[in-house]
């Protein structure tokens, strides 16, 4: 992974450096935090070295392997499944059902038209004499959506499958009502007290529905780990650091409001809504950390490249000065597209004749981001050789712990979630009233 900003963030380096003397109590104790096991805030940093967890992990996913499912359905909601599903798209594609493998299908909200779509699907498989597994994710095991889908589904694995318990596996927090319910029916995965949802990805929330896929979890996590050794030193290779300190320091300074995750590989899309969640919950607070009402919070917006150029490029590039961008791009893709000389092609675009689709895609990327510089509208960009395990690890780990920072220096809490906690409360009072 590259990440480059010093021309294109507003800020000068020394500035910088300034700003990273500034946060380097908080980096220690990110650092410090790898001595704690879960028993600190900073929890999530220590998942990526968890063996035993992972053994655990692997145990579920061999005695589920060996029932030869054709379908996983993962029940969950914002950082019970966005994790896995960041991953499992940009490392399998958004086309992967299509494919003859094991499928996906995530039940995460209580859109009726929906969810009934995805139950005709599974009951298809049932009906054929597959083999269904439910994963319902829930740290809390209340939440009233994943409630919901897991009661249905639960109900429609029954009516096909007598022994219907082998088939679930429950991942949520060992205090949980939930996890009391569940314990003797099912297999049980332990979420830590003190990971909470969007900091789970690395948990058996991600690693269980992840490595059932097929997913290469050693080298997810491999990324991850060296991800944590290289956002805990005091160096502008700190990544995590230096993201927090410009995007915390273009909002002090009131010149942005929004971060837009622009991102041009149509299977990392997943890993914008994933980040949309991460900053919108871990930044937007009513209070800070002394209590004092501050109402902070970047907006988290997500476009995909080069699609969203024909559609919100004009505001971008025009409109108010309000947006740091974050640019994210594939070096290398996969699989290779090549035009062929053709008449029709040459007549239209002969500077496309012979062209790639990926050198393509790198003129539009550079074509955008040489406008945003001309027109001094910042930005930072992070390039992926190649879309793999070890870097999709790397650069959720990074996220991460770039959120961690940047809470601390907009001096919020980034792991609480007292206003999502808010609507939870309230939609309960009004169903157990209705
Ligand atoms: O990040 C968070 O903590 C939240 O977004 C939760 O993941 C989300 O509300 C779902 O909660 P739970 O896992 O308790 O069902």
């Amino acid at each position: 992974m590259k990440i480059s900003y010093q021309k294109s963030c507003l800020l000068d380096e020394q500035h910088l450096l300034t700003l990273l003397e500034q946060l380097s109590p908080e980096i220690e104790r990110v650092s410090g935090a790898r001595a704690l096991h879960y028993d600190t805030p900073y929890a999530s940093i220590n998942l990526p070295f968890d063996e035993a967890m992972v053994e655990r992990v692997r145990h579920a996913v061999r005695e589920k392997k060996d029932l030869n499912p054709a379908v996983l359905v993962v029940i969950g909601i914002g950082g019970s499944n966005l994790g896995t599903k960041a991953v499992h798209e940009a490392l399998c594609g958004l086309l992967h059902n299509e494919q003859d493998a094991l499928k996906l299908y995530y039940a995460d909200t209580v859109d009726t038209d929906y969810i009934a779509a995805i139950m005709r699907s599974v009951q298809a498989h049932l009906q054929a004499g597959q083999t269904v597994i439910l994963n319902g994710i829930s740290k809390s095991g209340s939440t009233i959506e994943t409630v919901a889908n897991f009661q249905c589904f639960i109900q429609l694995l029954a009516q096909y499958v007598p022994d219907y318990h082998r088939y679930v596996v429950i991942t949520t927090d060992r205090d949980s009502v939930l996890f009391k319910q569940a314990r003797s029916d099912f297999t049980c995965l332990e979420i830590p007290a003190q990971v909470g949802g969007r900091y789970s990805v690395f948990s058996s929330v991600g690693l269980f529905p992840l490595a059932l896929m097929g997913v290469d979890i050693d080298a997810l996590l491999r990324g991850a780990r060296d991800m944590v050794k290289k956002s805990t030193e005091i160096s502008v290779h700190n990544y995590a650091a230096v993201r927090a300190i410009i995007l915390a320091e273009l909002y002090r300074a009131r010149i942005i409001s929004i971060h837009d995750y622009f991102i041009f590989a149509v299977n990392l899309a997943g890993v914008g809504a994933w980040y949309r969640q991460l900053m919108g919950e871990s930044i937007g607070k009513a209070f800070d950390r002394r209590g004092n009402k501050v109402e902070v919070g970047i907006v988290p917006t997500v476009s995909i490249g080069s699609i969203d150029l024909h559609s919100v490029a004009q505001l971008y590039l025009g409109g108010p000065r309000n947006m740091v961008t974050t640019f994210l791009t594939v070096q290398k893709p996969t699989e290779k597209i090549q035009l062929a000389h053709d008449q029709f092609g040459a007549a239209l675009a002969p500077a496309l004749e012979g062209k790639t689709f990926a050198q393509i895609m790198q003129a539009i990327v550079d074509g955008v981001r040489t406008a945003y510089q001309a027109d001094a509208r910042p930005y930072v960009s992070i390039e992926l050789e190649r879309v793999d395990a070890y870097a999709i690890g790397s650069l959720l780990q990074m996220h991460m712990i770039e959120m961690m920072y940047l809470g601390f220096l907009l001096e919020v809490n980034p792991f609480d979630q007292p206003q999502v906690e808010l609507y939870k409360k309230e939609t309960g009072k009004i169903l157990s009233h209705g």
